[in-house]
């Protein structure tokens, strides 16, 4: 970031530039001191030059992890011994609460700048899960998923078909977690490789909770769970099937519930998806992809 230095012993100045970097979604310190990325770079000895990190089209480039200021890491594809750990974590835990502490192992920046891992909330007996993107910022102080202004939607939208993630009874709850359990920082989209770091352990829990149903919250969870380049414009609407070793499990993606703050048109379809999983779930109508009982 590059905002101008405000004058050292000028406290509103000071404050506004906070704000200003707060506004930029500069909201976390990776490291102890600042760094100006607009500076030339020392010249390297060519023993301790690194090789050119490998960067994936389109991707931002990454900041610098703390220790390894100025060291570019890629940001393309996870790491494969990181990626394949996070493979093996998630296939030897044997329940929720063993998941719960793999997940936490999975190497990753995010855990440097998120402040609480967001595993899950609600009751996993319902047969109803629910997956969303990531955390945001009132989740990541809370440690709880979908608690901040796009989670009370959430919850007001499931209560109008019946819906509480509290209730004890099985057929009147729900439980939902994220794609990432970690807050990028600054809310920002989760990056692809990231999404595939996490995506077995999104399968394990999903595994270990055995829900008959899953509601896909928006197209990050969408095109991760569906293994899709589709859009969630014309993902939605409709059941899909989850190839599982199970079986197919009935997936139904929807709109995110952010982005129906900010698309307040767009709920006459998320009205018509609730309505969906409701008639479904009373047994009126078949997830089977397309049918109808
Ligand atoms: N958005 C998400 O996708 N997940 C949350 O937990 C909160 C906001």
């Amino acid at each position: 970031m590059n905002a101008a230095a405000p004058e050292p012993d000028d406290p509103a100045a000071l404050l506004a530039a906070l704000r200003l970097q707060l506004d930029w979604g500069a909201d976390e310190a990776l490291a102890e001191a600042p760094l100006d990325r607009l500076a030339a770079p020392p010249p390297l000895a060519p023993s301790a030059a690194l090789p050119a990190a490998p960067s994936a089209a389109g991707e931002p480039s990454r900041r610098a992890a703390p220790g390894r200021r100025g060291a570019a890491l890629p940001l393309a594809a996870p790491l494969a011994p990181a990626a394949r750990n996070a493979a093996a974590l998630a296939a030897g835990a044997q329940d929720l609460a063993a998941l719960r502490e793999a997940i936490r192992e999975v190497d990753t920046p995010l855990r440097d700048t998120a402040t609480n891992l967001v595993f899950a909330d609600g009751n996993p007996d319902s047969g109803l899960m629910l997956i969303g993107e990531a955390p945001g910022a009132d989740e990541d102080r809370l440690g709880r998923p979908f608690v901040g202004q796009s989670g009370q939607l959430l919850d007001r939208m499931l209560a109008s078909i019946g819906l509480d993630r509290a209730a004890e009874d099985p057929s009147r709850a729900f439980y939902i977690t994220n794609i990432l359990p970690w807050r990028p920082p600054g809310n920002r989209t989760p990056t692809d490789a990231e999404i595939a770091l996490f995506l077995p352990l999104v399968l394990r829990h999903i595994a270990l909770a055995r829900p008959r149903h899953v509601l896909l919250l928006g197209g990050v969870s969408a095109k991760a769970l569906l293994n899709t380049r589709e859009g969630i414009t014309r993902l939605r609407g409709r059941w899909h099937s989850l190839p599982l070793e199970a079986g197919g499990l009935p997936v139904l993606p929807t709109w995110h519930p952010a982005y129906l703050l900010r698309n307040p048109a767009a709920k006459r379809d998320s009205w018509a998806d609730l309505l969906l999983l409701r008639r479904t779930l009373s047994g009126d109508i078949s997830a089977a992809p397309g049918g109808l009982t």
